[in-house]
This record gives structure tokens, sequence and C-alpha cells, in this order.
């Protein structure tokens, strides 16, 4: 009961953040899946919570059976799947069913994994913030990000961004080698309000991530479940995440493997290199680290930016799920000083972002 409960809800996720063919094959299997083979049971008697909050059944469902498409053995499913229009639901049931049978220990596999996001689409918002540092700091960055998974937003002055109208492209000695081979991405974003400090000089000097589960994508095998977890009606989110990885594996920075609250401990220390502003920043991470890991990340970052000045200053930069069918919220809490800010909301991939006005109001 609850797992087809989780595989309705996502499906009403999945309508709400544009995936209709993904809503659909999560509402046939909610309403088709009877435990009649051993991977359906598998999946029907999930052990842990099978929510959106939590394991995510349905995404890791959802997932194995993209691979499978992505990798050319889904036999009967491949011509019912994006970019094929979409299906009818009794036979986009049964092809789905016979294939997590006649796959079934790959599915098995493929479920034990925790669904992997790497949005690049929030890249848009976090360099806006970003930029709005630099402007204000007049510093090059120095860059801390917790739950990276993959790293891609953690080069997002690599890609080139339009903001409604408006261009913003990298310093070309800012990009490894020729800087061609960032051409093919440029990141989309609708814009409301004040708009980003896009002529601040933006220079970042260090990069450094960690995740619990970072993705390793110089393996394909991880690089191609990456790309299977992005919904398959979702093109344009399947081509930018390929085009950023190619931008990572041109100039790898490497994710470490590392529990948040202990990382944050253990990098952002009293001692600072003055005139470097040091940006802690992450999305959608937060609801996953727990209140325990989120009071220790709060408590450290307030001591350490208290003993801040404007040479070292200490910059916390956050794109987190604001409430339940809320958009995100980008915040900002700078030290020294230590207000916080709200400086936009946002689509949670990226699609628009709406700048607050000067004064932080909605
Ligand atoms: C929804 S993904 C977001 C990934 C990336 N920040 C983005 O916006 O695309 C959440 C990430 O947080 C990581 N994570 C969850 N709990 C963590 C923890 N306690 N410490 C470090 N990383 C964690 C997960 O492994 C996953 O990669």
């Amino acid at each position: 009961m609850r797992v087809r409960q989780a595989f309705y809800d996502q499906a009403r996720f999945c309508d709400q953040l544009g995936s209709p063919f993904t809503a659909l094959l999560c509402r046939v299997l909610a309403d088709g899946l009877d435990g009649s083979s051993q991977i359906e049971r598998d999946i029907l008697e999930w052990p842990g919570d099978p929510s959106a909050f939590a394991d995510s059944v349905p995404l890791r469902v959802a997932g194995a059976l993209h691979d499978l498409v992505r990798a050319g053995r889904a036999g009967e499913l491949a011509p019912l799947y994006p970019p094929h229009p979409m299906p009818n639901a009794a036979a986009l049931l049964a092809a789905a069913r016979g294939l997590l049978a006649q796959h079934s220990g790959f599915v098995r596999e493929f479920l034990q994994f925790p669904p992997q996001t790497n949005e690049v689409g929030r890249s848009a918002a976090l360099i806006a913030g970003w930029l709005e540092i630099a402007s204000r700091t007049g510093l090059p960055l120095s860059l801390f990000e917790i739950g990276s998974s993959a790293g891609l937003n953690l080069i997002a002055d690599r890609y080139a961004y339009r903001f409604g109208d408006v261009p913003w492209a990298p310093a070309e000695d800012s990009l490894p080698g020729s800087g061609q081979s960032f051409a093919g991405l440029t990141l989309r974003c609708g814009w409301k309000g004040r708009g980003p400090a896009l002529d601040a000089t933006l220079r970042v000097q260090s990069r450094r991530g960690c995740d619990r589960h970072p993705l390793h994508l110089a393996d394909p095998a991880q690089r191609e479940r990456l790309m299977a977890y992005v919904w398959a009606d979702q093109p344009e989110r399947l081509e930018r995440l390929g085009a950023a990885i190619r931008a990572m594996l041109a100039d790898p920075v490497s994710v470490e493997t590392s529990d948040a609250a202990d990382w944050i401990e253990a990098v952002v220390c009293p001692r600072a290199e003055p005139g470097v502003a040091r940006v802690v920043f992450h999305s959608i991470v937060w609801s996953y680290l727990g209140r325990p890991a989120q009071e220790r990340i709060a408590e450290h970052l307030a001591r350490i930016g208290g003993a801040s000045s404007a040479e070292r200053p200490l910059a916390w930069l956050r794109l987190e799920l604001a409430g339940k069918d809320e958009p995100a919220a980008l915040r900002l809490t700078m030290w020294p000083g230590g207000a916080e800010e709200l400086l936009a909301r946002a689509h949670p991939h990226g699609a628009w972002i709406r700048w607050q006005d000067e004064g932080g109001g909605e």
C-alpha cells in the first residue's frame, strides 16, 4: 500500500515538474504491479520508507527502466518510450512488467542505489548568487559545496547562460583547454526582478565538494546511471546533463566522499587566506541531512563567520525547497554581519528565477 501510494505521489510530482510520461509510468505501475513475480514483490514489499522523502522507490524503478531503454536492451518497451508519442497505458504496463521480469537481476541491483540527480539547471541560480557575492566583496571566490553528487554545479562558471534576454558567458581564460568544449551548453532561464550582478568579475580561486555517495563520471556505468534518472520525456535536461558531463570530463573536479557536517567542520576553518571570499553552498540537500547535522553546520558557519573580516569574508549560499508545493528559495548569509537574505525564488530545475527586491521582500 505504501509503495503504491509512493508511485501515485511521484506521478503527481512528475506532472507538476513537466514529465507527463513518467507520471503515466508511475500511475500504471501503481495500478498494475501485482506481485506475481519476485522482482514485483521486491518492489511492493520494499522494507524501508518508499516515499519521495526517503528511498524514492518509484524513481529507482523508473531509472532502471530508462537505463535499459538507453542501453538498447528494452525490447518492446523501447517504442513506447519518448521520443515516441505517449503510449497506451495498458501497453506500457505490460511491456514494463515484462522487462522488469526479464532483467530482474539487473533491476534488483539498480534498485539498491539511492537515486542521484545532479541538476545542472540549478547552476543558473547558484552562479547568480556567486556573482552577487563577487560584486559585494570584489574578491575571488573559494567554493565549498556539500551534497555535490557528481560536482556539475561546482563548475557553474564554465557554462554560458541566458537570464531572460541577458547573456552571460565565462571569461575565455577561466576555461580549461580551448574553451571550445563548452560552446554547446547555454542554460536558459526566465528572469524576473532586478538583474543579477552580471558585470561583476567572477574569479574562482579554488573549488571543493563532498557527497556521502559521490558519482564518479569517469566511470561510464555511473555516467549512464546519472543520465537514466533524468525523466525520459525531458530531452533538454538530458542534453544539458550530457554537455555538463563533457565539460567536467575535460577538466575533472573530484568530489570527496564525506558526510556534510564532518566535512564542513574540517574544511571551513578559522585560518583563512586574506583576499579571498569563502563560499559554502548547496542545492536541494538540506532536507536530507537531518536536524543534528543541520544544526552542526549552521553553528560552525556562525562561529567561523563571527571571526571573519572584510579581507576574509564567509558566505553561505543555499538553493533549497522552501516548503511543499513552493518554489525553491535562494538564501544568502554573509559575514561579517551574518544577516540572512532571501535573494530569489527559483524553479527547482532552474527554468526561472524571480530575484527579490533590494530589501529582500517578496
Ligand atoms: C537531491 S541530490 C542534489 C545534488 C546536487 N546538489 C544538485 O543540486 O543537483 C542530494 C545530494 O545530497 C547528498 N547527501 C545526502 N545526505 C548527505 C550527507 N549527510 N552528506 C553529504 N551528502 C549528502 C546525496 O548523496 C545527493 O547527492
